[in-house]
């Protein structure tokens, strides 16, 4: 019966989807429950540099309250029992190894993490939200503040988001008669001046703090951000100590209008010179800022986007990607594939956000309506940004989170193959206009797998242990469902939805 319901509404028109929501989609849910006693889903590893200050709420689910505890924690921080938020700052450089340890009244978890103490950020894919396909130019600082607390409420926070990012739109706009963002852009000193719906930077980054969780910023190296608003150019120091000052912690830097000024395209460094000016600037202040480059991928940034940040958009916006028999995300995500050898601990691709939930067109910076992608679409959206260790910055509309969008978002078996410590992109194979297959080596040895099916129709998939250069019995685990599925000795069969996914890790016996 599922079965029957599920193709009917696959073979709705998108309308009909969009106009009902995703919650109906609860009857896909495959993500099982967490379980009342407390489990730890915190990355293993993090970087930080010497003295500037740590903020890190331990993900964590399982009944509250629940009493945090710390075995080896470095001088220098500090841990509140009740809400699991670490903050503090070392002073000496190197590898910090503790034990992360929750406590209830239905059980105990306990979990190795590792602060590494050097010129690194971002160790493994930063994880958040991002204000753009939401809320557009009508983004303001009540709506970031109400994101932090849904971060929370909605349980994301427990399963390892912790940006809260606000993208264009918060700086005065040129040429704008709205009394809210038009007028001047900088004062007599150069200072950036934010529009009136953002009257006080450093309080909203507070107040994201307080739950500990961390706060994004965006700005263009041009003179213009792509909507208009005012950049950084000719400012870019002092808007990096500004950042610093209201307490940011991740940059989206934004090529935007930067063509204007950037000079001769034949200069070889072209492409690189705005990014390494704030890279610079950026590492002079005494707070880590993670910078995300977006240049849509010019010039081969994963060649040397390493270099002057954390992680690069590899391809133009997800979100104005035509859907033609395939969505978008499909398109983008193989395009972003093909760099997987670049992404290195602290160097990501990245291939814009996950747009589910409630999403606005960007073409009209629309108002949010539901997703028009069918469950199993949203299946392997997710499951290609986990197996190619992208950003996970989800830019859905956090006040209509659903049952069936967060369990995308929040299973925590699938976010441990993006989040793993390893640091590698999961590589392409077999690719034909049916299927292809993408495999991840984790640092336990195992390999992460995702099998798609790119047909409108279910599809049979075997993938032979030769194709994956391994050999023997191995045992293979469902993903989304969390759940042994047997062993096999030389190859594993199984039946795919309709551009859905099979996502497995297959483990030594
Ligand atoms: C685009 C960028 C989007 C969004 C937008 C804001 O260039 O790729 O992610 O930031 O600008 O105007």
């Amino acid at each position: 019966m599922r079965f029957i319901i599920f193709f009917l509404l696959l073979s709705m028109p998108a309308w009909v989807m969009s106009q009902e929501g995703s919650s109906k989609y609860e009857e896909y849910i495959l993500t099982p429950e967490p379980p009342q006693s407390p489990q730890i889903n915190s990355t293993a590893l993090y970087g930080l540099r010497p003295g500037t200050p740590l903020i890190y709420r331990i993900p964590c689910t399982g009944k509250r309250p629940i009493k945090f505890e710390i075995e080896d924690l470095p001088k220098g921080i500090l841990l509140d029992e009740e809400t699991g938020i670490m903050t503090g700052t070392i002073k000496n450089p190197g590898s910090y190894t503790m034990t992360l340890k929750a406590k209830n009244d239905h059980g105990n978890f306990s979990k190795e993490f590792t602060l590494n103490v050097g010129d690194k950020l971002a160790l493994t894919p930063p994880m958040g939200w991002n204000s753009w396909y939401t809320h557009y130019d009508r983004i303001s600082d009540r709506t970031m503040r109400e994101a932090a607390d849904q971060m929370i409420a909605t349980g994301m926070a427990d399963y390892g988001y912790q940006y809260v990012n606000i993208d264009d739109c918060w700086m005065m706009k040129m040429k704008s008669k709205d009394p809210d963002v038009g007028g001047k852009r900088r004062d007599k000193d150069g200072e950036i001046i934010p529009n009136k719906r953002f009257p006080n930077m450093k309080g909203m980054a507070d107040y994201i703090h307080a739950k500990g969780l961390k706060a994004g910023i965006y700005i263009s190296p041009g003179p213009a951000t792509c909507a208009s608003y005012e950049g950084s150019y000719q400012h870019e120091a002092q808007d990096a100590v500004t950042f610093a000052e209201w307490g940011f912690d991740f940059l989206k830097y934004d090529w935007c209008s930067y063509s204007k000024v950037a000079g001769k395209k034949s200069d070889p460094d072209y492409f690189i010179r705005p990014y390494r000016l704030m890279w610079d600037e950026l590492k002079k202040q005494d707070r880590d800022i993670v910078l995300n480059l977006c240049q849509y991928g010019m010039g081969n940034v994963w060649e040397w986007g390493g270099d002057v940040g954390n992680c690069w958009r590899t391809t133009g916006d997800l979100g104005l990607e035509e859907h033609k028999n395939l969505p978008g995300f499909y398109s983008i995500g193989l395009s972003n594939a093909r760099h997987a050898k670049y992404a290195i601990p602290g160097g990501w691709n990245d291939p814009d956000y996950i747009l589910i939930g409630w999403v606005g067109d960007a073409h009209g910076m629309a108002e949010g309506t539901p997703t028009d992608l069918a469950p199993w679409e949203q299946y392997s959206y997710m499951s290609m940004w986990s197996l190619m260790a992208a950003p996970l910055i989800f830019s859905g509309d956090m006040a209509k989170l659903d049952k069936f969008t967060l369990n995308v978002l929040c299973n925590n078996e699938v976010i441990e193959v993006n989040q793993d410590p390893l640091g590698k992109q999961a590589i392409l194979h077999e690719k034909t206009n049916q299927q292809f297959i993408m495999v991840k080596p984790m640092v336990d040895g195992s390999l992460a797998v995702g099998i798609f099916n790119l047909k409108d129709g279910v599809q049979e998939i075997s993938i032979k242990w030769d194709q994956l250069q391994i050999t023997g019995n191995k045992r293979v685990r469902d993903l989304w469902r969390q759940k042994d599925l047997g062993v096999f000795s030389d190859h594993f069969t199984t039946e795919i939805q309709p551009h859905g996914v099979s996502m497995i890790r297959i483990f030594n016996e």
